[in-house]
């Protein structure tokens, strides 16, 4: 089995490529990645020299690096996108590198699919497009409301697909998870970021009231999800992915507290919510559970052992940390 990962060096992809040579001996994985801020080949540094992985830096916006790339795979070839522009922060800031990656670099690898004759493209993409939901949870019919630049980068790229598969015959999958949390993940998003600022002593930056939910899901639980998807998934449906616990911000901050002893009287810093910030998100996962799919994590053994991996592997964020406090700044700055 040939397998181009785009978008393999960031948070989810790096977790792929582990998961995909632990499980599967005949298997040679490229990983195809521009290596953007969010980027890191040091995620992978414990498979870098196993002969079944390559690495190519290209742009999935680059049609002629992309034909080269996939050209490589043959026509019994599988591709996964996860590449895209993901922090809901920066597209308030800025959304056009969001629209370019996420929307027409996934057209670009469409085309690429299409010409050499890929056996399946599966395509990596969230439960934020479904919008906000004060109660119950959207399935796959539900109707697609982004509310923040990056969700509707996200929804234009789903629907780009789904044209491709009913107009060109293209044979993809899309899957649509909801946050995902673990090991590898970049400073910038809540638990990774709280993590690290309390690790250097540092605050909390939590938003408005702290109420937002969020479903929480470890990242190799998504992992096994999207390797069943890729392999049983019929063509040119949607399926959901959830970790089934959904947590305020605040609950999660509390855990996080805790667990390094620390009083959340003096580390939460309250600030100015983030625009159009949505409540709650929450996928039904019924699709996916019927292909036999459970998440094996419990959320509270996740977020401890994640707490834990950040604590061991200060050397992996501590560079990384300093650019995004930067970014961090001047965000909470804008805004205050
Ligand atoms: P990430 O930001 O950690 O990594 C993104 C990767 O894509 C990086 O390695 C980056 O260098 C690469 N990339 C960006 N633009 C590129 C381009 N033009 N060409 C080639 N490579 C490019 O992201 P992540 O959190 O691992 O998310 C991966 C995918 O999963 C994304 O599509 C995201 O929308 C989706 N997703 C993420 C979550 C989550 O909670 N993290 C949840 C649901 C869905
Ligand atoms: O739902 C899936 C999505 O989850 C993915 O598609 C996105 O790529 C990923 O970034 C994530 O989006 P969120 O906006 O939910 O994640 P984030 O970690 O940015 O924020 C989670 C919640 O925590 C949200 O309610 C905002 C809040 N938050 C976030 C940050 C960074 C804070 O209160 N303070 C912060 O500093």
């Amino acid at each position: 089995m040939r397998l181009l990962v785009a978008g393999g060096a960031g948070f989810i992809g790096s977790n792929f490529i582990r998961y995909i040579l632990s499980n599967y001996s005949e298997v040679e994985v490229i990983n195809f990645d521009k290596l953007t801020y969010a980027g890191n080949l040091e995620n992978l540094t414990d498979i870098e020299h196993d002969p079944r992985y390559s690495f190519i830096k290209g742009d999935i916006c680059d049609p002629k690096a992309v034909e080269k790339a996939v050209s490589r795979l043959g026509a019994k070839g599988l591709i996964v996108n996860f590449a895209a522009e993901t922090h809901v922060d920066r597209s308030i800031v800025s959304a056009g590198s969001f629209i370019q990656t996420d929307v027409f670099g996934t057209m670009v690898l469409l085309e690429a699919v299409r010409k050499h004759k890929i056996a399946r493209y599966l395509h990596i993409s969230t439960d934020e497009v479904y919008g906000s939901v004060e109660r119950g949870s959207f399935n796959e019919r539900s109707g697609l409301e982004p509310n923040s630049p990056y969700a509707a980068s996200k929804a234009g790229g789903d629907l780009i697909v789904r044209s491709y598969c009913k107009t060109y015959g293209v044979p993809a999958v899309i899957t649509r998870s909801s946050n995902n949390y673990g090991p590898y993940q970049y400073p910038e998003k809540l638990i990774p970021l709280f993590i690290t600022n309390l690790l250097e002593k540092k605050k909390v930056p939590l938003y408005g009231d702290g109420k937002n939910v969020r479903d929480w899901l470890y990242v190799e639980d998504n992992c096994s999800a999207i390797d069943l998807v890729l392999r049983e998934g019929e063509i040119g449906e949607v399926y959901n992915i959830g970790g089934g616990n959904e947590r305020q911000n605040l609950e999660i901050t509390r855990i996080i507290l805790e667990t390094l002893d620390l009083d959340p009287k003096k580390w939460i810093e309250p600030v100015k919510d983030r625009p159009g910030h949505d409540r709650r998100y929450s996928v039904d996962c019924g699709k996916i559970k019927k292909l036999g799919w459970r998440p094996a994590k419990s959320f509270e053994d996740g977020l401890k052992e994640t707490i834990s991996w950040y604590r061991e592997n200060r050397s992996w964020w501590k560079n990384t940390k300093k650019k995004q406090s930067e970014f961090k700044m001047s965000w909470l700055e804008a805004r205050h």
